[in-house]
């Protein structure tokens, strides 16, 4: 099955169970997003809380985050976001977008947890899991991403799953009709002064396997 497939088929399923994984005692699960209050609500609490993460920015609210789950995630089949609950409370989103027919990959695109919920090691658990279904039942030869280089945690993370940086980046902020973007630097003038930096990283199955330890783990779907 082809990437657009695969997403579209999970769509199909609706928010029923899609992946099951034990983390010290616990039961997590992962499921398709949905639209209600509640997951609106929190999305865009973490949106917010996360804001300088993130490579856009703009006034944040519960309206755009419920239009932003239509149009460009429910909709967009290039796109798909999983909410994370452990024991039923719902603590945090990953996600999958832009496949690249070239490369054969596609990104590890926004993963968040929501703050006030602590089980250390879980969320490098919940990625080496979610990387391994990409490239099992996605068929990927290769995950790319993108973090801000001051995005620490993040990236301690990532490299407990096997990413390697394959460039830093100078960038920029500019303004856009909606608020702001930080952008590639292209004149090696400006490069000089860069305020912040991307890491573009990438993961082959290889070292993802080489990181990935006895994990109990389900895909329900
Ligand atoms: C990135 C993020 C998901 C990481 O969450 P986290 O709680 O640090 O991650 P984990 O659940 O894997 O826990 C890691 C911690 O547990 C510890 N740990 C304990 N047992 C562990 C285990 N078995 N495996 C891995 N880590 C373990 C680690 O040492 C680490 O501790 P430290 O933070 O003191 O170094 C979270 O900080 C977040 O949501 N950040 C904002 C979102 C964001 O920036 N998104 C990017 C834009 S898309």
């Amino acid at each position: 099955m082809s990437y657009f497939e695969k997403l579209k088929e999970i769509k199909n399923f609706g928010s029923v169970d899609f992946m099951r994984i034990k983390y010290q005692g616990k039961n997590v699960i992962l499921r398709l997003v949905d639209e209600s209050d509640e997951t609106v609500i929190l999305l865009t609490k973490w949106r917010e809380m996360y804001r300088n993460n993130f490579g856009t920015d703009f006034s944040i609210s519960e309206k755009k985050t419920r239009e932003w789950l239509r149009k460009g995630v429910l909709e967009n089949p290039d796109k798909i976001v999983f909410v994370i609950y452990v024991e039923n409370r719902k603590i945090g989103i990953i996600s999958t977008a832009e496949y690249d027919e070239k490369t054969n990959s596609a990104i590890l695109d926004t993963m968040m947890k929501d703050p006030t919920y602590k089980l250390p090691g879980l969320m490098t658990t919940i990625e080496k899991v979610y990387l391994k279904w990409m490239f099992d039942e996605l068929n990927l030869s290769k995950i790319t991403g993108f973090l801000f280089s001051d995005n620490k945690k993040m990236m301690d993370i990532h490299q407990k799953c096997g990413w390697a940086i394959i460039d830093i980046v100078p960038i920029q902020k500019i303004s856009t009709d909606e608020g702001t973007k930080w952008e590639k630097i292209s004149s090696k003038l400006d490069n000089m002064k860069a305020e912040r930096y991307f890491n573009l990283i990438e993961l082959t199955r290889e070292n993802l396997m080489k990181h990935f330890d006895n994990i109990e783990y389900q895909i329900l779907v």
